[in-house]
């Protein structure tokens, strides 16, 4: 989704806004572009397509030189990606940068052709220029406030008007912003990566806030222009921790992060060999009494839930509903005050999760966020939020992300059936002390990455794959069906191994790999026997099992092994092999791993 930059300061603000945008890449993006004061005057320069496009633009233009401006990475919803569509947008007197939705923009811009305004490009955000420059007469701030009471839907803006030539302005409803401050300097982003070289230090901004950075400073009023006193937060990471550290693309070193992103999340919240999630506040009174529980999420987040579901269901003997947030919210879904919804979110901004929480807080359920980035929005809304300790992800492909959320939910679900009485203290125990040997485990599946290369040169030539398992296995090939698609290009469906008699095994031919998981033992003869069908009908199989098993060469042509913990925890090894499955096919088809085609990192658009 785009990203929003800004500075002020005493530095290059062309070089300042291209380094920050070039952190927000992993936002996804399709053309980018900056507005910078030179000589009072605003200077605008966009380009469609990658960063150095802009950037070789810029160049041969003679560059701009100033001190204050603002910068964007687009990523189209409306209107194609081209030069004219890319932002900043406005004219020579207000110029603005623009993440988000405005949904009312079609009668705002026949409004303003009414009155003489002539609109160049296909964009929403054009409208919020033009109607900024109307209501503009001298005072900016009430422009801002008038604009704002006009516009309806999702936008974080950074704005400047030719009059105030070493100000920024910027204001947010529901798409994030931050503001940073550094040494006479001060920034605005979409996310804290952004500003990571230059400081550490930022503010949160919220709905009816204006921030205005001038001088190196910043100051916060409400859109009347009160004073707001607002704290200050400090990035626990550094840019090193946003980099790639050696390795060949970000999914590769966040899928070797997994071990220590695990030991962060999960050790924080054990108490004496217990999981303990009071610090959330989360209670085993609390945990007791929901009568149903409600996962929402999308994508990989939703693949989370389906384990969690599992292992809830099973340990806790609650009913586990796991719904894709895009339908949940049109589904009319029978929620009642007895009820528990948690929302599980890498970026804690995807907009369909974020309104299926608002959804169920307007039917008075109880709420609990499972998000990685502090202060995000889905982790402000709700009741109670379990931060993952993941770190910044960068590639589009959620790999440590889903590892954490499912920390998280094996937590989660252990403590409540400990409180409900279906898991005893000592069960309890034997299984949270299992999941502190996850980590070391996960390292020792790495350590097979020859493996997975070996299955990847084997795949990269195919149009389509199946995955298939049964249980928790069905609900981790899920996950690895879609990494393989989203980075690959391949078309890849995973299926329930019981269920593909039932239509499916006649697309199953010499032409159709199948990557089976197969880690639940009390499933796992069920599940061969799948295996041999559709191998008996010509189909390379892949199998991932527990390192000690052997199979025949009638069941696989491939078992990549890896190492046994409890079943209920073994989705936790078995998704490594599939992640770097993934990896090194999309590599060995020359596809842009961290940024595949058409998607974005962050969707905050419905
Ligand atoms: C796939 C992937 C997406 C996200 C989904 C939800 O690798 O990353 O499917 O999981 O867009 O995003 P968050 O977790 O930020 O809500």
């Amino acid at each position: 989704m785009c990203g929003i930059v800004g500075y002020v300061g005493k530095r290059d603000c062309s070089k300042v806004l291209i380094e920050s945008l070039s952190k927000l890449e992993y936002r996804g993006y399709d053309s980018a572009g900056i507005a910078v004061f030179e000589d009072g005057e605003i200077k605008t320069c966009k380009a469609r397509g990658e960063l150095a496009n802009l950037v070789s633009k810029l160049n041969n233009e003679g560059g701009i030189k100033g001190n204050c401006g603002i910068g964007h990475t687009r990523w189209a919803t409306h209107g194609e990606p081209s030069d004219i569509n890319s932002h900043p947008h406005g004219n020579a007197n207000v110029t603005i940068v623009h993440n988000g939705i405005i949904e009312n923009y079609k009668s705002i811009k026949t409004r303003l052709e009414g009155k003489g305004y002539v609109f160049q490009s296909q964009t929403d955000t054009e409208t919020v220029a033009k109607l900024l420059d109307y209501y503009y007469k001298g005072d900016p701030v009430e422009a801002i406030r008038k604009t704002e009471s006009k516009i309806e839907g999702s936008y974080a803006l950074g704005i400047i008007f030719r009059d105030f030539p070493d100000t920024v302005f910027a204001l947010r409803k529901d798409s994030p912003l931050i503001v940073a401050v550094g040494e006479d300097e001060a920034f605005i982003a979409s996310d804290v990566p952004a500003i990571l070289r230059y400081t550490k230090d930022y503010y949160l901004l919220e709905v009816g806030e204006l921030a205005t950075l001038k001088d190196g400073k910043v100051s916060f009023t409400n859109l009347d222009g009160e004073p707001i006193e607002k704290t200050m937060l400090t990035a626990n990471w550094d840019e090193e921790a946003a980099e790639k550290g050696g390795y060949e693309h970000y999914m590769l070193k966040e899928i070797h992060e997994q071990p220590t992103a695990i030991r962060t999340t999960i050790t924080p919240r054990i108490t004496d060999g217990m999981p303990n999630l009071e610090e959330c506040g989360i209670t085993e009174d609390m945990l007791r009494n929901y009568k149903n529980i409600f996962v929402v999420a999308c994508g990989t987040a939703m693949h989370a839930g389906l384990v969690g579901k599992y292992v809830i269901e099973k340990i806790g003997r609650i009913p586990v509903t796991v719904d894709v947030a895009s339908e949940f919210r049109y589904r009319h879904p029978i929620i009642t005050k007895e009820d528990l919804v948690v929302l599980v979110s890498q970026s804690g901004e995807t907009a369909d999760t974020k309104e299926a929480l608002r959804l169920a807080k307007k039917k008075g359920a109880a709420t609990l966020a499972i998000v990685n980035v502090k202060g995000s929005s889905i982790a402000r809304e709700a009741d109670h939020v379990i931060y993952t300790h993941a770190g910044p992800e960068i590639a589009v492909a959620s790999t440590k992300a889903y590892m954490v959320q499912l920390a998280v939910m094996y937590l989660f679900a252990f403590e409540l059936a400990h409180a409900k009485g279906t898991l005893s203290e000592e069960e309890c125990k034997r299984l949270t002390a299992e999941l502190c040997e996850i980590p070391k485990a996960i390292e020792s599946v790495l350590s097979q990455k020859d493996n997975c290369q070996y299955v990847a040169s084997q795949l990269v030539n195919s149009e389509n794959l199946l995955y298939i398992g049964r249980g928790l296995d069905y609900a981790l090939s899920m996950e690895g069906s879609l990494k393989l698609k989203e980075i690959s290009y391949i078309h890849s469906e995973s299926y329930a191994a019981g269920e593909l008699k039932h239509g499916t095994i006649s697309l199953v031919t010499e032409l159709m790999p199948v990557i089976a998981v197969a880690t639940q033992r009390e499933l796992f003869d069920k599940t061969v026997s799948n295996v041999k069908e559709v191998k008996a009908r010509g189909a390379k199989t892949y199998l991932v099992t527990h390192s000690y098993i052997r199979v025949d060469d009638d069941v696989a042509d491939y078992t990549i092994g890896v190492p046994t913990v409890d079943d209920l925890l073994m989705p936790m090894l078995a998704v490594v092999p599939l992640q770097l499955i993934a990896y090194y096919t999309s590599v060995l088809r020359g596809n842009n791993v961290d940024k595949p085609r058409n998607l974005a990192k962050s969707v905050t658009v419905e």
